[in-house]
């Protein structure tokens, strides 16, 4: 596994981007990635759900196999879904089957509540990385997506989480849709990499769902994201074409 305390140290930015599959995890792999997530993103852009929170764990195991098929020397990350880490022992039964599944690190959505779950995974020897901001496993009750850090009381409960997630041993934590200034105070204010997601230049590293930056889910691009490629456009270009070409009777 990469020093990533040590990038951080020496202002190396941290790449990372999410993968479900074996050939996707494998194409960000060969690109020199230094992260790749088994997020649970994939319900939204794989599954066709509305939101993470139907996703089940046999779900991320399942495409957690997969990517780790594609993958030789990212670190892999796997999501722990909705309802699979309520209290410590599961979350380690949980962390446990997905390091089994092929992840060396899992990653669940959470600060200081969940103190005792960290702590229960990296006492078991089992990698983490937080994730803190915007939860979108809490999306139903936040009733949606939302800046976090607006507000003073805001930013100084991110502060406490970013601290509590550290001390508990996880060795990065992702912001999620945290106000810019607020996600520089917290970088400066922790030893471990802070990884963003619409959050601003000044953390350690960034993360985005793949799908966003290639343009594969063209139905909603979240405001953050400048694609990079349109994959949309072109498997719809080659499926058109196909369509003429077999019925024109055309050679294939
Ligand atoms: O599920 C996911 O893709 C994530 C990233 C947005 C950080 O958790």
């Amino acid at each position: 596994m990469k020093d990533f305390r040590q990038m951080k140290q020496r202002g190396e930015k941290i790449t990372a981007l999410t993968a479900y599959d074996y050939p996707t995890a494998r194409l960000l792999d060969e690109s020199g990635i230094d992260i790749i997530l088994v997020g649970d993103s994939v319900g939204m852009v794989v599954l066709g759900y509305q939101d993470t929170t139907r996703v089940t764990l046999e779900e991320m195991l399942h495409h957690t196999r997969a990517a780790a098929r594609g993958v030789k020397q990212a670190l892999l990350v796997a999501d722990m879904p909705i309802h699979s880490y309520n209290a410590p022992e599961q979350a380690v039964e949980t962390a446990k089957r997905l390091v089994d599944a092929g992840a060396q690190a899992v990653k669940l959505e959470g600060g200081a509540s969940h103190v005792a779950q960290i702590e229960a995974i990296t006492e078991a020897g089992i990698t983490f990385m937080a994730h803190i901001g915007m939860l979108p496993q809490s999306v139903r009750e936040e009733g949606g997506y939302r800046v976090k850090g607006r507000t003073q009381s805001e930013a100084e409960t991110l502060l406490a989480d970013a601290h509590a997630v550290e001390k508990a041993g996880a060795f990065s934590v992702v912001l999620e849709i945290v106000l810019a200034d607020v996600a520089k105070q917290i970088t400066n204010a922790i030893d471990i990499p802070t990884i963003g997601i619409g959050s601003g230049e000044h953390c350690d590293g960034q993360i985005l769902v793949t799908h966003d930056l290639i343009g594969l889910f063209p139905w909603f691009t979240p405001k953050f994201v400048s694609p990079e490629a349109r994959v949309s456009e072109e498997i719809r270009r080659a499926a058109r074409a196909f369509i003429e070409k077999t019925r024109s009777g055309g050679k294939i």
